[in-house]
């Protein structure tokens, strides 16, 4: 088999052996090539393609222009100086119809706060450059508003206020845009559904901010509490997942993001994952939502969540599951996600150098005696940071998934709260 070839007609186009070598197939539908996917390992790897997809493995991987190029001259694009070119100069001038930041687990806290517990070292300190970056600093461009994927504060004090106080004097109260909070599990106490546990929540941001949806420039976000996801089926999930329902019905007809704090699926190969995170929570264990969400695969685009404190990004069913780290520990990163007509670039940002404690890693040393690894990601660090391909990736969107057109390009809030 040739190392760039073409696609037949109804082609599972399955990837042998590249002895650690990745591959990629450009779909023909990517004109520009700004539609990719990607398949890597040493193992065998099966990708879905379709006739007239191109395919390429082994050397054309180790270099994109090299790869592009070749596809341009199979495609009989002669005239372009190389797809590579094409993809950037469409990239460049293409309309981009917003950004926004995914911030997760910064588990800021007062720190004048009486405590039993040290929490993250310089937690203040990562939450404050990533304040600075959506101001436009630190070479990061500034976004049309900010996602906070919970964990936010770092909580677990008798007098909740206190945190949620500093977090809003230091960074929310101060930033240039929107900011929209999903409630993570160190919000609450793992109280979902329980109100008292919920009060210096709601009295910071709105009782309202639990279960909610809004749009921006044609993309809805359903933002959904999932910080009591160690529940298994009972009430307090039931209501859960008919507010998913009702989110699902209210935005009918367009591209959904879903916001949660914690992931649906298991981010790293389940059994390591299971060990290395330590609790009960790897996922959200009642599966009824992410069967609802999946329902919908044709439209929902991503699901954003944190929580477990690794880097890492999967799909499922078509839809990309994407975890940033969060800035508190080890790793330390948030992530930036361009939104286009025909695709999403989302890349992960890592902490300065400065404050990297492997202290922090709650997947290895020293919390356990060895580090945690798992058949994609052979090297603790890849395993906590994710692969390359999982800190900078494109997300195409096709017929459903497309932004609509003359959308406003501001936070509109989509009133669809229980009858
Ligand atoms: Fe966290």
């Amino acid at each position: 088999m040739p190392s760039v070839w073409r696609a037949g007609a109804q082609e599972r186009c399955r990837i042998r052996d590249l002895s650690g070598l990745q591959a990629r197939y450009l779909p023909a539908s990517a004109s520009a090539g700004l539609a990719h996917h990607r398949a890597e390992g040493t193992g065998p790897k099966e990708v879905p393609c379709v006739a007239g997809d191109l395919v390429a493995a082994g050397e054309y991987w180790r270099s994109r222009r090299r790869f592009l190029r070749q596809a341009a001259q199979m495609a009989g694009v002669a005239s372009m100086a190389g797809m590579a070119q094409g993809e950037a100069r469409a990239r460049t001038v293409g309309e981009r119809r917003f950004r926004f930041l995914l911030w997760n687990d910064m588990h800021v806290r007062d720190p004048e706060a009486p405590r039993e517990y040290t929490g993250y070292p310089f937690a203040n300190e990562k939450a404050q450059w990533a304040f600075e970056c959506a101001q436009g600093r630190h070479g990061i461009e500034r976004p049309d508003f900010i996602l906070a994927a919970g964990d936010i504060i770092d909580g677990e004090l008798a007098d909740y206020d206190l945190d949620f106080a500093y977090l809003k004097t230091a960074i929310v109260d101060r930033l240039p845009v929107p900011y929209l909070p999903c409630v993570g599990n160190h919000e609450n106490g793992q109280g979902e559904g329980i109100p008292q546990q919920n009060v210096a929540y709601d009295r910071a941001f709105g009782a309202d901010r639990h279960n909610y949806v809004f749009t921006y420039s044609g993309v809805a976000f359903v933002v959904v509490d999932t910080s009591g996801a160690h529940r298994m089926p009972d009430d307090v999930t039931a209501t859960r997942n008919a507010s998913v329902e009702r989110a699902l019905s209210a935005t009918e007809g367009l591209p959904v993001i879903i916001v949660t704090h914690v992931p649906l699926i298991a981010m790293r190969e389940e059994e390591p994952l299971k060990a290395s995170f330590g609790f009960s929570s790897w996922r959200v264990l009642d599966t009824r939502m992410l069967d609802l969400i999946e329902q919908e695969a044709d439209r929902v685009i991503a699901v954003l969540c944190g929580h477990i404190h690794l880097t890492g990004v999967r799909e499922r069913k078509g839809i990309y599951h994407i975890m940033p780290g969060g800035t508190c520990g080890y790793p330390s990163d948030f992530a930036s996600l361009d939104v286009f007509r025909e695709h999403i670039r989302v890349r992960m940002h890592r902490a300065p150098q400065r404050w990297l404690d492997r202290g922090d890693d709650i997947h290895g040393r020293p919390r356990y005696d060895h580090d945690y690894t798992d058949s994609e990601h052979p090297g603790h660090e890849s395993y906590v940071w994710g692969n390359a391909q999982e800190r900078d990736f494109t997300i195409p969107l096709a017929d459903e998934k497309r932004p609509k057109e003359y959308a406003p390009c501001a936070v509109s809030f989509v009133p669809c709260s229980a009858p």
